[in-house]
C-alpha cells in the first residue's frame, strides 16, 4: 500500500469518471446481455469468473445481468478512468471532498501509527478510548452505556454492537438517536442514573436532535442528584463545542474534519462498541478493515472485490435502470445493516450534479432498503418475484452459524441460494398468476464467519465500494449539503411555532401549520 505523504493535501482536480464514449458502449453491451439462466448455460465456468474471493467475503456475483464481455469491458472502464490513482489519492491524504475541501482519510483511523502524521493522531485518540471503554468494563456500578448520536454517528456504532453482540463481554450498550421523546423515553426505561453513562457522539457537537436529548439525558441525571459530568463522555470532531457544553477534557475523545460522518466507525466514533466488546475485539474488527484496505490498494481489478462489487451496483442503478437495490441479510445480526447502507450509499452517492457542478446526466444512488431474511420472503419478496419493477437483491450471510442449531442455518442458507435461484431462472407455468419471469439479478455474499475481523473487512468492503460507485459517477461522495436545506427549514419551523406560526404565511406549509397549532392547542388544554 502507498504510504501517506507521497500525494498528500494535492487537490484531487479530475476524479475520472466514464467517459461518454465507454458509457455508450457499457449500455449496448448491457442491453444486449442474454438472460442469466443462457449465460450460465453458455459458460461452464461462470461461477468461478464472476466470484471474487478476498479477506474472508466469497462474493458470487454469477447471477447478476452482466455477460463476460461486459464484465471484460467494465473493468477496462474502470481502469480507464483512473479507479486505481483514486484509490492511492485517497489513501495519501489529498483533497478527495473537492467540495468541501477535504481529504477522506477514513483509512488512516486504523493504519499503523508509523504511515503518518494522521494516522499517529488517530491511534493516540483510539488509545484513550481503550483505556476509557476498559474503565468502564471494570467499574461494576457501570450497568449500562448509552449512546445519543444520529446518522453517522450513530448507524455504524448501533450496526457494528448488533453485529458483534456474540462478542459482549460489558455493560449493556444502548443506542438513542431519534429527536422523538419516544426514543429517548424507552431507552431510558429500567435504568438508573447512578449506575449510566452516556457518549455524546456527534461530529459537530451542535446537531439539533442529538444536543436535544443529551440536554434531557443531563436533566434525567441531575435530578437524581447526581454530579452528571463524572456520567458524560463525548466522541467529536469539535471538542471546543464539547468543551463549552461542559464534558470534562479528560472525557472528550477526537476525530477529525478528514473523516466523514458516514465513514466514521473506525474512529472514536466506535467508542460504544468497544465499551460492548472490549478493546480486544474492537482490534479485532480494524485488523479486518485494514485487512480489506490493503485489499483495495493492491489486488489487481478484476481480482479486487470492491471494485468488482462498485461495477456491479455500478451496473445495475446506471446501465440497467434499476433504481432500488435490496440488500437482505440472511444473518439476524446484520439486521441493522440495511440502514446503515442507506446512509453510507444514498448520503455519498444520491447526488445531482458531477464534481465540476455540471448537472448529471444517469442515475446515480439507486434506493437501498432492506431487512433480514428469512423474514423478507414473507413480506416483501413476493413483490421482488412477480412485481413489474425489477430491484437487484445483495444476500449476505455467514458460512458459519450464529448460533449452536446447526439445522437452523442449513435451514436458513438453503432459504438464500433457493430465493437467489428463483429470481434468476423464475418459473414458466402457464397459469400466468403461478409465473415467475426470471431473470432477475442478485449477488450472494458469504462471510467465512460474522467474527469482528471479517465483519471489519465486511464494513470497509462497503465504504470503498461507494467511494468507487462515486467515482465512476463522477460525483463527489464526501459532501452531504442535500440535508441542509430541511435542516435550515426546521429550525425557521420551529421558530414559527413560537409566535403561533405568524411570518410562516408564504410557506406552503402554513395551512397545515395552522391547524396542527390549533389541534396542539386543544391537546394540551385537555
Ligand atoms: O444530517 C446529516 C449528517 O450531517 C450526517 O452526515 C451525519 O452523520 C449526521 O448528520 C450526524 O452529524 P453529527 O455527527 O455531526 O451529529
Amino acid at each position: 500500500m502507498r504510504s501517506c505523504g507521497s500525494f498528500g493535501r494535492r487537490r484531487a482536480t479530475s476524479l475520472g469518471s466514464v467517459k461518454p464514449d465507454a458509457l455508450s458502449h457499457l449500455v449496448n453491451l448491457a442491453q444486449s446481455v442474454p438472460s442469466i439462466a443462457e449465460m450460465f448455460h453458455a459458460s461452464p465456468n461462470r461461477a468461478e469468473a464472476f466470484t471474487v474471493d478476498a479477506v474472508g467475503i466469497h462474493a458470487d456475483f454469477s447471477r447478476q445481468r452482466i455477460s463476460g464481455d461486459l464484465w471484460a469491458a467494465l473493468f477496462e472502464s474502470a481502469k480507464e478512468c483512473g479507479i486505481e490513482t483514486n484509490i492511492a489519492r485517497m489513501f495519501a491524504g489529498d483533497i478527495m471532498n473537492v467540495t468541501e475541501d477535504r481529504a477522506a482519510l477514513h483509512t488512516a483511523l486504523r493504519a499503523d501509527a508509523s504511515t503518518s502524521a494522521e494516522a499517529r493522531w488517530a491511534s493516540r485518540q483510539l488509545q484513550k478510548v481503550r483505556e476509557c471503554a476498559h474503565a468502564i468494563r471494570s467499574n461494576p456500578n457501570i450497568h449500562t452505556v448509552v449512546n445519543i448520536g444520529i446518522g453517522g454517528s450513530d448507524l455504524g456504532p448501533a450496526m457494528a454492537t448488533r453485529a458483534l453482540r456474540r462478542f459482549a463481554s460489558g455493560p449493556e450498550v444502548r443506542f438513542v438517536s431519534n429527536v422523538d421523546a419516544a426514543d429517548l423515553d424507552s431507552v431510558l426505561t429500567g435504568l438508573q442514573p447512578q449506575n449510566t453513562v452516556f457518549i455524546v457522539s456527534s461530529k459537530t457537537f451542535t446537531t439539533s436532535e442529538t444536543m436535544h436529548n443529551a440536554e434531557r439525558a443531563r436533566q434525567w441525571v441531575r435530578a437524581a442528584g447526581g454530579e452528571w459530568e463524572t456520567h458524560f463522555y463525548a466522541a467529536t470532531a469539535r471538542p471546543e463545542i464539547a468543551r463549552e457544553w461542559g464534558i470534562r477534557e479528560a472525557n472528550i475523545f477526537e476525530f477529525r474534519d478528514w473523516v466523514g460522518g458516514r465513514f466514521s466507525l473506525s474512529s472514536v466514533i466506535g467508542f460504544p462498541v468497544m465499551c460492548a466488546i472490549g478493546p480486544d475485539s474492537f482490534d479485532a474488527m480494524l485488523a479486518g478493515m485494514q485487512d480489506m484496505d490493503a485489499h483495495v490498494a493492491s489486488a489487481p481489478l478484476h481480482r479486487n472485490l470492491p471494485v468488482a462489487h462498485a461495477l456491479v451496483w455500478f451496473t445495475n442503478a446506471v446501465l440497467h435502470g434499476y433504481s432500488t437495490a435490496a440488500v437482505v441479510p440472511y444473518s439476524h445480526d446484520l439486521s441493522r445493516l440495511p440502514a446503515y447502507l442507506q446512509q453510507l450509499v444514498m448520503e455519498s452517492n444520491g447526488k445531482g450534479v458531477y464534481v465540476d457542478g455540471d448537472a448529471v446526466a444517469t442515475a446515480t444512488s439507486p434506493v437501498v432498503w432492506g431487512e433480514p431474511g428469512t423474514n423478507g420472503q414473507h413480506a416483501f419478496f413476493q413483490m421482488l418475484h412477480q412485481g413489474t419493477q425489477v430491484v437487484p437483491v445483495e444476500f449476505i450471510s455467514s458460512v458459519e452459524p450464529l448460533g449452536s442449531d446447526h439445522e437452523a442455518h442449513d435451514i436458513l442458507i438453503a432459504n438464500m441460494m433457493a430465493q437467489s435461484e428463483a429470481l434468476a431462472i423464475g418459473d414458466m407455468n402457464t397459469n400466468p398468476h403461478r409465473q415467475f419471469l426470471g431473470n432477475r439479478p442478485s449477488s450472494i455474499l458469504m462471510l467465512d464467519a460474522l467474527s469482528p475481523r471479517t465483519f471489519g473487512a465486511l464494513v470497509a468492503m462497503y465504504e470503498h465500494s461507494t467511494a468507487i460507485q462515486g467515482w465512476l459517477l463522477n460525483v463527489n461522495s464526501f459532501d452531504q449539503f442535500g440535508v441542509e436545506l430541511g435542516k435550515t427549514m426546521a429550525v425557521s419551523t420551529l421558530n414559527a411555532f413560537a409566535v403561533g406560526g405568524s411570518g410562516a404565511d408564504e410557506t406552503l406549509t402554513h395551512p397545515l401549520m395552522s391547524w396542527y397549532l390549533a389541534h396542539r392547542k386543544n391537546i394540551s388544554n385537555e
